[in-house]
């Protein structure tokens, strides 16, 4: 069941972007394949999990570049808070990169550092482009991590215990923080063709990278050139209820010109895991976020 979506475009009264740094267990003896002990789910969470660190950051550079011409006090204090979170992820996917690499997938690593370097570059050359870039990036992992909260039983339970607080706290910020790029985007450019045109390079660059980051992970797997593979894995990924393309109906919204991220009001969906994360039981009280 869809959370409803109104014609509102403010978070509620209680709304807070708070970061919180976490350490997780996940490690180097956590099962390889931490998915639903499934290679291909496994490998569709490691290739796009681990775009984060190159990816978060250039979201943060490019809302910070505009920082300066941001007069509302309290978008200012909520770029801090989004910096601050997106940092503490990064950092949290760049470990889970670091395992990765240590067990002999070399190329996210290698795809990473030329992610790094050619979003510098996007940053330097086209400023505004690449915070509008940033804003539908964003409307994606927004659109994900509800999807996580709607439905943890396909979404969060079957991955290792290891990983299942890595995810939920992952998908709690990115709700809580997801229209501070979008707030800022409006104050400073506003330009609805450009969020659009962003919008339709961020969906193809997706759906292209997210398989060719995948491919090198099921070879090393010796699983690439099954036909068994493709023919689970692509409905997985792309069929009537695939990871990318099932919350379309929450994805086409951003379309509307006069679309907020706050039109999605999913701030209750979180509740629970704001409170347990505040008891201090993140790490072990996992399944009371889950219910
Ligand atoms: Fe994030
Ligand atoms: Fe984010």
């Amino acid at each position: 069941m869809s959370a409803a979506i109104q014609s509102v475009v403010v978070p509620p009264k209680e709304h807070s972007i708070d970061p919180r740094p976490v350490e997780f267990a996940f490690s180097e003896q956590t099962p390889r394949f931490w998915f639903d002990n499934d290679i291909f789910k496994t490998h569709y969470y490691n290739a796009f999990l681990t775009t984060f660190p190159p990816g978060e950051q250039f979201f943060v550079r490019s809302v910070l570049h505009f920082r300066d011409q941001i007069s509302d006090p309290k978008l200012q204090e909520q770029i801090n808070d989004f910096a601050s979170q997106e940092g503490s992820h990064s950092s949290a996917h760049q470990k889970h990169l670091d395992i990765l690499s240590k067990q002999g997938y070399s190329s996210l690593e290698r795809e990473n550092r030329l992610i790094d370097r050619g979003s510098k570059l996007f940053n330097k050359l086209a400023p505004k482009a690449a915070l509008a870039a940033t804003v539908a990036l964003e409307h994606f992992t927004a659109m994900l991590a509800h999807q996580m909260y709607e439905d943890p039983a396909t979404y969060v339970t079957p991955a290792h215990e290891d990983f299942k607080p890595m995810f939920l706290w992952h998908a709690a910020e990115e709700i809580e923080h997801k229209s501070v790029a979008f707030d800022v985007y409006q104050q400073v450019d506003g330009s609805y063709g450009r969020r659009v045109i962003a919008m339709v390079f961020a969906t193809m660059g997706m759906f292209l990278m997210i398989p060719f980051r995948m491919f090198p992970l099921l070879l090393k797997d010796g699983i690439a050139f099954k036909w068994k593979t493709w023919r689970e894995g692509i409905p997985f990924l792309f069929g009537k209820n695939g990871k990318l393309t099932k919350p379309w109906r929450h994805y086409i919204q951003f379309y509307r010109r006069d679309f907020h991220p706050w039109d999605v009001q999913d701030f209750h969906l979180i509740e629970d895991f704001r409170r347990i994360y505040e008891e201090g039981k993140l790490l072990t009280n996992v399944d009371d976020i889950l219910g």
